[in-house]
């Protein structure tokens, strides 16, 4: 072992950060940029389901709510580009790779927002799942993804408690808001158990990444933090889970949930959710859309340059 790598090691072993100008194994470099770049056309992708409903949010103060939200999510997409490019991604090259499905972004941004409920449920679920994992992250050994994630988590943190709030006022309506509800529950509880990755036996990544300290947590083991932490949500909503095995286990002091159907998982990450194509179709539409502004945004550099020359 090279004396870099014995101070890589021991920085790891003694969980002081990595920075971008410590020397780093190659891997853990692909494997950051690889993870970070994925957030990040998450938190980019996440914006569309969300969005499509700024213009129908049921009143000025929901409406004002989720637009703030939805820029959230772009301002995390942002530091998430900008921590790949610390450790030599190309944003450009990044983003061109997710528009032609060669990297990945969450699956659950693949499933449809189809009514009020589903924009309640998003926010409390869907960013209630990412707090989860993103609190460990938190603590990962890549210094500026570690720093990226305490301001992330923060926003993600209010995303979670307006979808909270939303949903209770649905909770406590009317007997069709309350159906509602529960519909979006049940279509959205078991893709969002999926945003944690496939179950630790079948994640080809996660031995390597928890040995650098990438990953602080499997998983399984955030999968289970985020059942044991909601199931009491749903109940004090008087809503139900759409899961007839999930039992409290009190040899184990957790929530045992049922089988999660992979197949599905696996059929959505490789390009064929509901929403894949129309996903990309939109991110497509806005690059190209866009095209004029990056243009003149790059004279109006370049002019900037050549003055203060
Ligand atoms: N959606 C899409 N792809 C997924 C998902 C998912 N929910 N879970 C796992 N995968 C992919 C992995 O990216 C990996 O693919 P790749 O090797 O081609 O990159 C493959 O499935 C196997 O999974 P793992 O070996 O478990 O991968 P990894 O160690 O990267 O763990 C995890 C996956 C937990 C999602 C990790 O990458 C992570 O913590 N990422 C940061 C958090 C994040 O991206 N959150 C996005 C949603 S939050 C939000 O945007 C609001």
């Amino acid at each position: 072992m090279s004396l870099d790598n014995i101070a890589f090691e021991s920085k790891i072993e003694k969980e002081i950060p990595i920075e971008p100008k410590n020397w780093m194994p190659e891997k853990y470099r692909k494997t950051l940029i690889r993870q970070i770049g994925q957030h990040a056309h998450s938190e980019i992708i996440g914006m569309l389901p969300e969005a499509n409903w700024i213009t129908r949010a049921p009143s000025l103060r929901r409406k004002a709510i989720l637009l703030a939200k939805v820029q959230d999510e772009a301002g995390h997409g942002m530091y998430l580009y900008s921590a790949a490019e610390t450790l030599g991604g190309d944003r450009y090259d990044l983003y061109q790779k997710m528009l032609k499905g060669e990297m990945k972004y969450s699956s659950i941004f693949n499933y449809p927002t189809l009514n009020w409920a589903d924009i309640g449920v998003v926010g409390w679920l869907v960013d209630g799942a990412a707090i989860i994992n993103q609190v460990a992250l938190c603590r990962t050994s890549y210094g500026p993804y570690a720093r990226a994630m305490v301001k992330i988590c923060k926003e993600e943190s209010f995303h979670q408690r307006q979808g909270y709030e939303a949903v209770t006022v649905l909770a406590k309506g009317t007997k069709e808001q309350k159906q509602m509800l529960q519909d979006a529950i049940n279509r959205w509880w078991w893709p969002v158990l999926t945003m944690f990755g496939p179950s630790d036996d079948n994640s080809p990544n996660s031995e390597q990444s928890m040995a650098w300290k990438i990953k602080l947590l499997s998983n399984d083991e955030l999968r289970q933090k985020f059942v044991n932490n909601t199931v009491h949500q749903v109940e004090a909503l008087g809503m139900d889970i759409p899961d007839s095995d999930l039992k409290w286990n009190e040899s184990s002091n957790q929530f045992d949930h049922g089988e999660i159907d992979w197949n599905e998982f696996m059929e959505v990450i490789k390009g064929n959710g509901i929403c894949n194509h129309e996903r990309i179709q939109a991110k497509q539409r806005a690059w190209d859309d866009g095209e004029w502004v990056r243009e003149a945004a790059t004279a109006y550099a370049n002019k900037q340059q050549q003055k203060s020359a």
